[in-house]
């Protein structure tokens, strides 16, 4: 993992293993005192820029946010597009994949993306997103 930071502020990329070290980093600041389920994702654009995101939970559960959305806003809000893989780390028997709400999110300002499932051990699992989200609701349906 490299310390330096690219255009914005984010950090410049390379292959997968690298990509879920990031997640694993951002989960450490998940905030999940409710649920105990820590998650961290890591989002890369296409140009390598690397952005983060961990779940923040709250005391009205409804309002949790999980570890991809928040990394898929921050992106989206600081102007970054054309993002082309997006990791996944939590400490689980089960790898972790996204929510149906983050599945949306995703292929709404992601489409078909590389994603990273991967657990602690670096046990994973490395897919596209149309195989989670095979028949899509999106723009071409309005
Ligand atoms: N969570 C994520 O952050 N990402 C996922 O892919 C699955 C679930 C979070 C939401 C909540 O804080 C906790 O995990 C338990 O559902």
């Amino acid at each position: 993992m490299s310390g330096t930071r690219g255009a914005r502020g984010h950090k410049p990329a390379t292959g997968f293993a690298d990509l879920a070290q990031f997640a694993r980093q951002a989960r450490k600041h998940a905030h999940a005192p409710y649920s105990k389920f820590k998650v961290g994702a890591a989002l890369r654009t296409r140009a390598g820029e690397i952005v983060t995101g961990c779940n923040i939970e709250n005391a009205s559960y409804g309002l949790t946010l999980c570890a991809e959305r928040v990394a898929v806003f921050k992106a989206v809000s600081e102007g970054l597009a054309d993002f082309d893989a997006v990791a996944v780390v939590a400490d689980s028997r089960r790898l972790t994949p996204p929510c149906g709400p983050c599945r949306q999110i995703l292929w709404e300002f992601c489409g078909d993306i590389w994603i990273r499932i991967q657990d602690l051990k670096g046990r994973g699992k490395t897919m596209r997103m149309s195989e989670l989200l095979p028949y899509p609701f999106d723009g071409r349906n309005l």
